[in-house]
């Protein structure tokens, strides 16, 4: 890359159903100049998250819809390059919402400096940042499990499912984890030390969850919806939980589908067994709990008690085919786009 030159990927084109590599357009600009009270950022890290499949459509959400040809949104750990802000100096590290693209101006509302020396920068997207609150949230305000109760959740491999685990038996109940075939399904149990894992692209999945929770579920946080909901839902035990913290075999959903109307079934379950089902985004507990989030987890990483796990692709322009597979579940552990390729092999992690 020449060094006057930025590069952006931009929302080309919206989708229909599953994200095209045409529904991104990559792009050149000038490098730009900070103003007075900003900073100039070139992006290292960029964080690639389910949440922006939902930003690339036009419809009501908890979001604004990014328009299209505006840069796509994301956050990333960044170095401030130039400053006329006098808290932040070159070279400083930083969480920032820059979206797509390697250089960005920042008037420090949206930046948080990073410490190498607590943990590595990168566990501030994922473990450390937004999807480990997530998990740690949903859990505390909503799954609040019991020793000895059974805590099921999906995307088990990924920064949000692998924390719900190993929270979970941190709190002393069981922990089953699903996730896409035996490598993940092995991780989950072997490495991040939940109970039990299930594969849930096995043709007798649902078979094997019941197996799997000879008690019945008592929390099962929600993270992807479809068949794997359909699966839980009867296993679900009176006065369950049921955080509802993403959907996202739900997510490249073109239309309502043409399946049975399960809702008045489902509404039934909800009556007889008492559920508590409630679905929340993230920051809605930051107020009260983040700091006690960063030091929990903190002290938990620092320990050794709390395991992660990142999956690396290399170039700005690998995030629409990295972000297309995560839909797909290609990629094993949170997923970041290494931007700056002239970034020092020794510090990269
Ligand atoms: N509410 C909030 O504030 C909030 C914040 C962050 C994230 N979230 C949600 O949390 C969930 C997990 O996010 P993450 O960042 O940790 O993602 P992730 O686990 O790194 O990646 C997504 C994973 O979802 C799984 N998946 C995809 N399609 C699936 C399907 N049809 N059935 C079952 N599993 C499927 C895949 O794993 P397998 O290969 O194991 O199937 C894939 O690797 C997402 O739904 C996301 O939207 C919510």
């Amino acid at each position: 890359m020449s060094a006057t030159k930025a590069r952006q990927v931009v929302l080309a084109a919206r989708p229909q159903g599953s994200p095209r590599l045409t529904d991104f357009r990559l792009e050149e600009t000038l490098i730009p100049t900070p103003g007075a009270g900003q900073v100039l950022l070139r992006v290292e890290y960029l964080s690639l998250d389910p949440y922006m499949r939902g930003r690339m459509d036009d419809r009501e959400s908890y979001a604004t819809p990014t328009p299209l040809g505006a840069v796509m949104p994301g956050e990333s750990v960044a170095i401030v390059t130039a400053s006329n802000d006098p808290g932040y100096s070159e070279g400083d590290i930083v969480l920032a919402h820059t979206g797509w693209r390697t250089h960005a101006l920042s008037d420090r509302s949206d930046l948080r400096k990073l410490d190498p020396a607590v943990a590595p920068v990168t566990t501030g997207l994922g473990v450390l940042g937004m999807p480990g609150f997530t998990a740690y949230g949903g859990l505390r305000v909503i799954g609040k499990p019991k020793p000895g109760e059974t805590v099921v959740v999906a995307a088990a491999s990924g920064p949000v499912g692998s924390l719900v685990g190993q929270l979970a038996k941190l709190s002393g109940a069981r922990a089953v984890g699903i996730a896409g075939g035996p490598e993940k399904c092995a991780y989950v149990k072997d490495e991040l030390g939940f109970d039990a894992a299930v594969d849930h692209k096995a043709a007798d999945f649902a078979a094997k969850l019941a197996a799997t929770c000879p008690d019945g579920i008592d929390v099962y946080f929600e993270n992807v919806g479809g068949a794997v909901w359909q699966a839980v839902l009867p296993l679900l035990n009176k006065f369950a939980r049921v955080p509802v913290s993403g959907l996202i075999a739900q997510y490249n959903a073109a239309g309502p589908g043409d399946g049975p109307d399960r809702l008045p079934a489902t509404m039934r379950q909800i009556l007889t067994k008492s559920l508590t089902i409630r679905g929340f985004i993230n920051y809605e507990f930051a107020a009260e709990h983040y700091s006690a989030f960063l030091r929990e987890v903190g002290a938990g990483i620092a320990d050794g008690r709390i395991r992660y796990r990142e999956d690396f692709v290399d170039g700005l322009e690998k995030a629409p085919e990295a972000f297309i597979g995560m839909l797909e579940g290609r990629n094993f552990g949170k997923l970041i786009v290494r931007v700056d390729e002239s970034y020092p092999s020794s510090k990269k992690p």
